[in-house]
């Protein structure tokens, strides 16, 4: 499937790895309704590793865990459509999955059929067992294939971490975001290091193959799977604004059944998802404050004209920001100058001579939506 728009919704590995049922699924998929997730545009439920036994069935398939899924997932797919939302399901390339529950090696048809069958439309597809003489790029290219022919439209997820040069032959699999970083862990150093390894491969995201950060953790607070020492929500502000100006998809990993206000404020702010979620799909770029990776500036040109601009501070002290007009394409001499307004505080950008200022606290971020407008 094609989407042009990063892909939004909620993945179970962040906060419950191991620990899934049917009841968990399908009260989380309502929670994105009653909260007004699903408004928002988060639309895929997708159920990560460790739904299935560890044996296939006679026939070479996969089955559900019965303890944990015990109407089978075709039911839960009918449950999670009949709410307006659409369900995704993993698999591996390998023998078997990340925690050793059977992957599709060799299998790919077979599963991709099955996952057609029961009414799945996302499959993350991992890279954990497989076999050294055998390429990523040629497993991911078959269960790509697969999908292809399954009878159904199921949107590829693939997942090998950014390993064997993921950028260069990603987009040849059929894949339709791929996962580019390690797995993120709640805690401000994992978010600053997989922002900073975005610099040398944001060419290699966009529509047709979006670049995945992973999920997120804003809203954990330090609990589930990934949970360590949680984020302060300054931190989970500055993680949500910078996935969605690197156009990461947007895969909410804390309990949605049970956020606070302020994550689920972070989570629908609707100035940011526009961003992420913006028709044009140009990539964005990304800048070293002073040189300093740690004070990444990121601008991304929007489709009705405005640029998006994000001031990101990623040190421990405070930092004054300043980009020019002109590294924003409209320069002071055009006859136009830019304005508007930060994301989170509504706070006007402060323009004086073409150069643009803000003064931004240690691990917090200022981001502001900008329009052209005719100068004074
Ligand atoms: C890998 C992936 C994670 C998650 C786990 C499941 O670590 O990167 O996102 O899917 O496997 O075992």
């Amino acid at each position: 499937m094609i989407k042009n728009t990063p892909p939004m919704g909620w993945n179970t590995w962040n906060t419950f790895a191991k620990d899934i049922n049917e009841a968990l699924i399908l009260q989380s998929a309502e929670a994105l309704v009653s909260t007004g997730l699903r408004a928002a545009g988060y639309e895929y439920v997708v159920i990560d590793d460790c739904w299935a036994l560890r044996e296939r069935d006679r026939n070479g398939r996969l089955v559900p865990d019965p303890e944990k899924f015990p109407h089978g997932m075709k039911y839960v797919a009918d449950a999670v459509h009949a709410m307006g939302l659409k369900l995704g399901m993993y698999s591996c390339c390998g023998a078997m999955t990340c925690a050793e529950y059977p992957g599709s090696l060799n299998r790919e048809y077979t599963d991709a059929r099955t996952f057609a069958r029961w009414g799945v439309d996302f499959l993350k597809y991992d890279y954990c067992f497989k076999p050294a003489g055998l390429e990523g790029k040629s497993l991911y290219r078959r269960m790509g294939l697969a999908l292809a022919n399954s009878g159904r439209d199921i949107l590829f997820s693939g997942c090998s971490w950014g390993s064997d040069d993921t950028h260069l032959w990603i987009g040849t699999t059929g894949a339709n975001m791929w996962r580019s970083t390690p797995d993120i862990f709640d805690s401000f150093e994992s978010v600053k290091d997989l922002i900073k390894r975005q610099y040398d491969i944001l060419p290699y995201g966009g529509i047709g193959c979006f670049n995945d950060m992973d999920m997120l953790v804003v809203g954990m607070h330090g609990k589930g799977n990934v949970g360590l020492t949680g984020c302060t929500d300054d931190e989970y502000r500055l993680h949500f604004a910078a996935w969605c100006l690197l156009a990461s998809p947007l895969m909410i990993g804390c309990d949605v059944r049970a956020m606070d206000g302020e994550t689920k404020r972070t989570l629908t702010n609707r100035e940011l998802i526009a961003i992420s979620q913006d028709a044009r799909g140009n990539r964005p770029y990304m800048m070293k404050f002073w040189d300093n990776a740690d004070l990444p500036v990121i601008v991304r040109a929007l489709a009705n004209g405005d640029v998006a601009l994000g001031f990101f501070n990623m040190t421990e002290g405070n930092a004054n920001f300043w980009v020019s007009a002109d590294d924003l394409g409209v320069p002071c001499f055009s006859g136009k100058r830019l304005e508007g307004k930060e994301v989170y505080t509504g706070e006007e950008a402060r323009f004086v001579n073409g150069v643009v200022q803000s003064e931004v606290r240690p691990h917090s971020c200022a981001v502001y939506r900008l329009h052209v407008v005719n100068a004074r």
